[in-house]
């Protein structure tokens, strides 16, 4: 990714905000049906780019993914830049296009990055709306070598070799926690977890024989993006928080079997309802994202108000 691109499209948005949005603190991608985030927060005026209008800026071509950036206060008080859908491997886009907001954000000033996104439950405890807070991920792609960092490495943001182990803060985690308790978690049944998230590639949803693969390697979720962004975030020393959205539970029981004597003298339409059972659907995920928007978007503003409440005033302590 040429350092010559990212400030080109760093000078394009600035040249264009107002002073109170130039400098963002947080960066928010919004997953699949949980672009609604960006109508609460303020913006001052009206400041959006459609992602076609920015000069390098990858697109996402698929439905119900928006594509635009958008500038505001969030809460009224903290400067963002929200992503509303985002690009993903699977368009078709290189490694490289698919974190280049990232760098962009870093020089905008982000210091924050909170992610969400919709994913299928591996842990059987999940169940659909339930609420993930990743804290560690499997890149099976990227211990393979189809990694954002390869290549000469890019000294003006971060080292050679970072590392990763710490990569899901631990103060926004707790800070999510706290949220939950008092917000969103008291009034429903959805729960918060934590957990493991595996990137695949997609984008055909996994087999059977892979989702229990990836749960016995330890995954607690399967998801087709965010994990690139994170370890360029991590890279450059941006903090990160992650959410995923339970939309579908992956399924793990074995495929039926041609020779089960059960099966025998059933017909045509009876065999395929059997064999569809717990299939993964792409308009399911969408409808678990549009139910579950609310309680995640509640849950980020509260969060967000919550640390920069902190990092702003001081602790209960009265420590800066
Ligand atoms: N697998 C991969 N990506 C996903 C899934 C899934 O089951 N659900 C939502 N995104």
């Amino acid at each position: 990714m040429s350092f010559q691109h990212v400030s080109e499209t760093f000078s394009f948005l600035r040249d264009r905000l107002p002073e109170c949005l130039r400098t963002p603190q947080v960066a928010i991608i919004c997953g699949s049906g949980l672009g609604g985030l960006a109508s609460t927060i303020q913006r001052l005026p009206q400041i959006e780019f459609d992602y076609a209008s920015i000069p390098h800026f990858p697109r996402s071509t698929v439905a119900g993914h928006a594509g635009k950036l958008v500038f505001g206060l969030l809460n009224g008080e903290v400067p963002a830049v929200l992503m509303v859908g985002r690009a993903h491997y699977y368009e078709g886009h290189s490694i490289d296009q698919v974190t280049f907001p990232i760098r962009v954000f870093k020089l905008l000033g982000v210091d924050t990055l909170i992610l969400t996104n919709a994913a299928g439950g591996l842990n059987p405890e999940y169940m659909v709306g339930d609420i993930v807070l990743l804290n560690d991920h499997i890149f099976l792609a990227g211990l393979a070598g189809v990694h954002p960092l390869r290549g000469p490495n890019a000294e003006e943001f971060g080292p050679r070799f970072p590392a990763l182990s710490d990569a899901y803060d631990l103060e926004l985690r707790c800070q999510v926690h706290n949220a939950w308790v008092t917000t969103v978690g008291a009034e429903n049944k959805r729960r918060l977890h934590e957990g493991v998230y595996a990137f695949v590639g997609g984008p055909s949803y996994e087999t059977r024989a892979e989702c229990r693969m990836l749960r016995q390697l330890g995954a607690d979720l399967v998801g087709m993006s965010t994990v690139p962004e994170i370890v360029v975030a991590r890279h450059c020393g941006i903090r990160v928080l992650a959410l995923s959205l339970v939309t579908n539970n992956a399924v793990l029981s074995p495929v039926p079997r041609g020779d089960d004597h059960l099966l025998q003298g059933k017909n045509v339409d009876e065999l395929d309802t059997i064999l569809q059972e717990g299939k993964a659907d792409h308009e399911e995920v969408l409808e678990a994202g549009r139910t579950a928007a609310m309680d995640m978007q509640r849950l980020v503003i509260q969060t967000v108000a919550n640390v920069f409440k902190r990092s702003s005033h001081g602790d209960a302590t009265g420590n800066q």
